[in-house]
């Protein structure tokens, strides 16, 4: 950060690319986070037209992408259709057309390796072959999300086909549906009845990828992330109370239990250890392991759907579920992950999480582009898997150790020290 750095004018684009080579500012457009992200780097804010940096929503991504020219070094924080892999249902039908074809391919095994989403099917238009998979399993649990809302929002928990039914007959339909006759997209999903507790309490893990290209793909993981935890003890006696069942802390916030000094998070680092404690250092790696397994199987399940583009990058927010043999499940997606800040704590996380993003994006040319690290990022995929050195220096080649480190320390400030050079003229801070 170098506050007293701050320029103006817009510089011309040719002494933006060179490496190492001295930006005079960045024009950042941001509807929200400005000073978050300004602080971050070394921007200036700019009207909306006009922009080297854009951290749009996706609303403004449908409706301006394609109209939008960009110059060689600009960087925008979506794909163009990122909802491949962010819309409930898409992320599901590109789940099972990749299990399909890795079943072809290579094998019942390898395709098994993709079983971990629940069952899913997308109403109205599987209704059919829902009702089908629902009385094969009679008493069980299923839980009903519009595609493509978020927070919670519109969510609800059934056992008996009849609440399908009166779902179908009038609330299929959003407020702003109502009028248009249009019947709004949810997925039933098979409810997981038996989630890890702690403390009696449902929890589920939010992550952080960051994805700069899909072809070849290159993906990063975050050290840090959090869980967040349900308010209420959990039971499957009452399927109607979301304080209970949905962990978003967009719902949980609302609930009259809910302690704001005391929050509903811990962070990723505090769960490792819990777990490590509890279950031993083996079962918590295997454990692990079988979450970067997530990541880079639903990121290759829509590598060749994205369109890539040099200018694009996302920073995905997983949703992982734990259940009591600890299999994680994958939930979802998020494009846009939430960015506010519910404790000090969680604010840290998260500036340090778009300080880190903008490094990568590295609209200054500091890096190579053949980091393995970078601040709390971990390369996990480029191209194929990343090991870290410390296992080929010490265990020999033949004991590859993948370069993950979720929940892991994140000595982040002293990596970036070592890896930026400071600018000509400028005293390392
Ligand atoms: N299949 C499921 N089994 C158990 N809990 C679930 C399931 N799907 C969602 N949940 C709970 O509901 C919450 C919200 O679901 P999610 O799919 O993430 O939708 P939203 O986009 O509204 O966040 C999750 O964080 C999780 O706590
Ligand atoms: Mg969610």
């Amino acid at each position: 950060m170098w506050p007293d750095q701050h320029y103006t004018g817009r510089p011309k684009p040719e002494t933006r690319l060179g490496r190492g080579e001295r930006v005079s500012a960045v024009l950042l457009r941001c509807v929200s986070l400005c000073f978050m992200l300004a602080s971050c780097i070394h921007v200036s804010l700019c009207s909306d037209g006009d922009w080297d940096f854009n951290w749009c929503d996706v609303g403004w991504l449908r409706e301006n992408f394609d109209h939008s020219y960009m110059e060689e070094h600009v960087r925008i924080c979506h794909f163009r259709n990122h909802y491949e892999l962010t819309r409930k249902n898409l992320m599901v039908k590109n789940l099972k057309r990749y299990r399909k074809t890795l079943e072809r391919e290579a094998g019942r095994l390898e395709a098994s390796k993709c079983d971990f989403f629940p069952c899913t099917f997308v109403l109205p238009s599987e209704y059919h072959i829902f009702v089908e998979e629902f009385k094969r399993s009679p008493g069980s649990t299923w839980i009903m999300k519009p595609v493509a809302r978020s927070q919670g929002k519109g969510i609800f928990l059934f056992r008996k086909l009849k609440d399908i039914i009166d779902w179908k007959k009038d609330g299929s339909r959003s407020e702003e549906q109502k009028d248009e006759a249009q019947v709004e997209s949810y997925v039933a999903q098979r409810y997981i009845e038996n989630p890890y507790l702690i403390a009696g309490r449902k929890f589920d893990l939010r992550v952080y990828v960051l994805v700069t290209s899909y072809i070849p793909l290159k993906a990063l993981l975050y050290r840090d992330g959090f869980a967040r935890f349900s308010n209420t003890r959990f039971s499957l006696s009452s399927i109607d109370d979301q304080y209970v069942h949905l962990t978003n802390v967009a719902v949980q916030k609302t609930s009259p239990d809910y302690d704001p000094e005391k929050g509903c998070k811990w962070q990723m680092q505090q769960l490792r250890q819990y777990l490590t404690a509890k279950h031993g250092f083996e079962t918590v790696q295997t454990l692990f392991k079988e979450i970067d397994n997530i990541f880079i199987r639903s990121l290759l399940s829509v590598q060749k759907t994205i369109i890539n583009d040099k200018h694009c990058f996302e920073l995905y927010g997983y949703d992982i579920l734990l259940d009591q043999d600890l299999k994680p499940w994958l939930i979802e997606v998020n494009a846009s992950p939430s960015l506010t800040a519910s404790s000090q704590e969680d604010y840290e996380l998260k500036y340090r999480l778009l300080e880190d993003t903008l490094h990568i994006v590295d609209m200054e040319g500091r890096l190579t582009g053949k980091e393995k690290r970078v601040g709390g990022f971990d390369l996990m995929w480029n191209d194929g898997p990343v090991y870290t050195d410390v296992g080929l220096e010490t265990l020999g080649s033949s004991c590859l150790v993948a370069n993950t480190h979720l929940g892991c320390v994140n000595d982040r400030q002293k990596q970036l020290q070592q890896l930026l050079k400071p600018f000509p003229g400028q005293k390392r801070t």
